[in-house]
């Protein structure tokens, strides 16, 4: 296998593109790569403030790598969730954070959870219907809530995640599957700021996990290996073995669906959800401001307050 740029040994063999890459020329793939995705979608520019929400895993650390080598001004912000009742998850996971953002003098922003609102995301969510025996959904929710008011709290134009394209497509057939319209609308690589909730992007949505995993290891860039430990056997996990098995036998088929998805959500396959600014400015959360969909008090608060 031979670097399609200078013949030198190859580091990764991309099978959905048919070309292989040494060391250097890999690298300089995922810089262009990256630019061209945030150019594509126009998620944002190197004038703009922005926050990566990092985790300590691969692909964050290498987003927020990648975007800081082409020259964005990007901060992190690292939620500590309490996950550390079977091993330190979410401690191992912050310390790779401030190793990272050390290491390269870049700001980070760190709110551990249970400091702020009395209980772990695990503790919080053993409270409720949903998350007393797995914390996921739950969780989902306090990140989603948290990432969101630190943004505009910040003044921040984006706020970018590290999804890949794996992610993405594994999220895609869970929708597909269950022709769940209402997320089949609103999934797409940019989410432009609505009243009440700051912009969106991934700008790391076209690469697979692999690329992903190679560039932080070449890079020399320390992360936590191990999944969240309430991940093991979710569905998320599940989709993602299937579409492995569809990728081994045709090379780019994670590729094709997501795409062949992007452009049919383009020609108006699926109704564009979004929420009415108005409707939003009538609904704020008694308590925290923040819009909501339900009257009164947001789930998120609803969630926190019992703590
Ligand atoms: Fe939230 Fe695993 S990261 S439950
Ligand atoms: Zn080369
Ligand atoms: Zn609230």
């Amino acid at each position: 296998m031979k670097c399609k740029k200078c013949g030198q040994k190859a580091v990764i063999d991309l099978r959905q593109h048919n070309i292989a890459y040494c060391q250097e020329h890999y690298l300089e793939w995922v810089l262009n790569q990256t630019e061209r995705v945030i150019e594509k979608y126009d998620m944002f520019t190197k004038d703009e403030r922005l926050l990566v929400a990092v985790s300590g895993g691969k692909d964050s650390l290498a987003m927020w790598d990648v975007l800081w080598q082409l020259g964005y001004n990007v901060d992190g912000l690292y939620l500590d969730l309490g996950i550390n009742d079977q091993d330190p998850y979410s401690e191992n996971s912050r310390q790779f954070c401030q190793q990272f953002a050390a290491a390269r003098q870049l700001q980070l922003k760190i709110i551990d959870i249970r400091a702020k609102y009395g209980e772990t995301v695990p503790e919080m969510a053993s409270r409720t219907k949903r998350g007393h025996t797995k914390p996921c959904s739950q969780c989902g929710l306090v990140k989603r809530y948290l990432l969101n008011k630190e943004a505009l709290d910040g003044g921040y134009d984006a706020i970018l995640t590290a999804h890949n394209l794996d992610d993405e497509a594994a999220f895609l057939f869970a929708n597909v599957t269950h022709w769940s319209l209402d997320y089949l609308g609103r999934q797409y690589p940019l989410l432009p700021a609505t009243t009440g909730f700051a912009r969106k992007a991934k700008p790391f949505c076209r690469f697979y996990e692999r690329e992903t995993a190679t560039y932080a290891i070449l890079r020399g860039i320390q992360y936590v290996y191990t999944e969240c430990p309430y991940a093991v056997g979710s569905k998320q996990m599940r989709n993602k073995r299937y579409l492995n098995l569809m990728e081994d036998e045709q090379p780019g088929f994670k590729t094709q669906f997501y795409l062949g998805y992007l452009r049919a959500l383009k020609k108006g396959a699926f109704p564009h959800h979004q929420e009415k600014a108005e409707d939003l400015e009538l609904k704020r959360c008694t308590n925290c401001g923040q819009p909501t969909r339900s009257n009164g008090v947001c789930t998120f608060c609803r969630l926190v307050e019992d703590a």
